[in-house]
């Protein structure tokens, strides 16, 4: 059985990162959705709500977990069984980020590998800092992210869910 990760921070989740859940799920036996921070960014979601979020929204696909995560990935990667990383690629700005932490995921461990996958055309310029920006000046979120994401943000941010 192939078992993956899709690890990131998720905050919050976005219809990208769901593009992508879908996909990978199609490709591979087992895929886990690792909820992680990156030290680089400051969260407006908790880890349990981001969890929460992501568990309601992939209810549909039976071959999908998702399961918060602390310290290195590739360790939580091992621990779970999983011999692929998978990340999305949205444009050439995404690359070198990309790029550097698939090589220094495989210095630190060589049996887990990265695999890069292209998001869908309609969902490229969708970004979780983007959606938080437009959320917190009053927009309407409604087409970037899921329902019941568009709702925690408003019930969060103390404005109105569209
Ligand atoms: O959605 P993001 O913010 O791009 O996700 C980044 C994340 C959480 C996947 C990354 O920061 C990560 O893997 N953190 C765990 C700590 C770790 O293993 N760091 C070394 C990897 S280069």
């Amino acid at each position: 059985m192939r078992t993956a990760v899709y690890p990131g921070s998720f905050d919050p989740p976005t219809n990208g990162h769901l593009d992508l859940i879908v996909r990978a799920a199609g490709v591979f036996d087992r895929l886990i959705v690792a909820v992680g921070e990156n030290p680089a960014k400051s969260a407006l979601l908790t880890s349990q709500e981001k969890v929460d979020l992501l568990r309601e929204v992939c209810a549909a696909y039976e071959n999908v977990e998702v399961r918060p995560f602390s310290g290195l990935l590739v360790t939580f990667a091992r621990s779970v069984g999983a011999t692929a990383v998978v990340r999305g690629l949205r444009a050439v700005s995404d690359f070198e980020y990309e790029f550097q932490m698939a090589l220094t995921n495989r210095a630190l461990d060589s049996g887990v590998e990265t695999v890069f996958m292209a998001t869908s055309a309609d969902t490229m310029f969708v970004s979780s800092s983007l959606v938080k920006e437009v959320a917190a000046l009053g927009g309407d979120v409604s087409q970037f992210v899921p329902p019941a994401v568009a709702r925690c943000l408003a019930a969060k941010l103390g404005v109105r869910a569209e």
